[in-house]
């Protein structure tokens, strides 16, 4: 594996990758790396013939007060796990190769869908996710590109940036690929933040995931749904919102119709924010 720093070596292994006829696959990550990223990984290995991933803490999508500084890093052992997992490209950028000081990267805003939820908790979050995720797609050009269904509204604004940067011509097409959510036996979705979780905030923790598991076997009124699971979320939790909203438009729903739809749920557990989200089908 190849650990590029500059965006000029990055374009000469892209280049060489695709005059050999390869099809570049792209895993864009923060760092921390758990079997929840290396998921990603093998489905792009799956897809593609030559696999970038990219570890850059993306200061934009982190507001005043947020974690940024405290996001876990650990750029060696990352290396070494992509290795074992025979990646070929590790690009891990400074701020200076992403936001260049010398010309202006464009600014993008994420719109109605940007500002429920996630997006309500985290003002200008997902503006700022969007604008490196585009930066990220601009710079590695793949074929496809491989995002987790842990991060649903992400991947939802991801879908909606893609299909109208294809539709304008702004950008050659590309595919996306969405993989399962990897969790810990308990449950508990794997994160990059759970290592700042003591032993005891860990069992608190497991809970989210037993809510969203048991609302999601309770019927197909809304109200039940969120009660059965509030009631096993541990008191300790800081609950920020539980909501039954449509899968794809991400807009809250009393009842399960015949559209696919989510339960989503964020809580403070310590000092950690946490997300997890399980897919409910629709009714038939
Ligand atoms: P990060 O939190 O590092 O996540 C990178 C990718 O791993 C995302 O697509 C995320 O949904 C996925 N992921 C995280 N935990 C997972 C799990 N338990 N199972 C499966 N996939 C999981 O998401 C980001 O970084 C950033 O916003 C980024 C897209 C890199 C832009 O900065």
């Amino acid at each position: 594996m190849k650990l590029i720093h500059s965006n000029k070596e990055l374009n000469q292994a892209i280049t060489q990758a695709r005059s050999q006829g390869k099809r570049i696959g792209f895993v864009p990550t923060m760092g921390a790396l758990h079997k929840g990223h290396l998921s990603l990984v093998s489905i792009a290995k799956a897809h593609a013939d030559f696999v970038v991933v990219s570890v850059f803490v993306n200061p934009l999508q982190f507001n005043e007060g947020e974690d940024f500084d405290k996001y876990p890093r650990s750029i060696g052992q990352d290396a070494r796990l992509l290795t074992d997992n025979q990646v070929d490209v590790l690009y891990a950028p400074s701020a200076q190769e992403i936001y260049p000081k010398d010309f202006e990267i464009p600014r993008l805003l994420a719109g109605a869908l940007g500002e429920k939820y996630e997006g309500a908790a985290r003002p200008g979050h997902f503006d700022g996710m969007l604008t490196v995720v585009s930066r990220l797609f601009d710079l590695v050009k793949p074929d496809i590109a491989v995002f987790g269904e842990k991060d649903a509204q992400q991947v939802a604004l991801v879908t909606q940036l893609l299909n109208s940067q294809i539709r304008s011509g702004r950008r050659s097409p590309m595919a996306l690929k969405i993989g399962p959510t990897v969790r810990e036996e308990s449950g508990l979705a794997l994160s990059s933040r759970n290592v700042r979780l003591s032993d005891s905030e860990k069992q608190v923790a497991q809970s989210l995931s037993r809510a969203l598991f048991a609302g999601a076997k309770a019927g197909s009124n809304g109200e039940t749904i969120k009660s059965t699971a509030l009631g096993l979320l541990d008191p300790e939790a800081k609950l920020e919102y539980l909501e039954l909203v449509d899968a794809l438009s991400f807009e809250p729903i009393s009842s399960i119709g015949p559209n696919p739809a989510r339960l989503i749920i964020a809580a403070q557990v310590g000092k950690v924010r946490l997300i997890d989200n399980v897919l409910i089908d629709g009714k038939k």
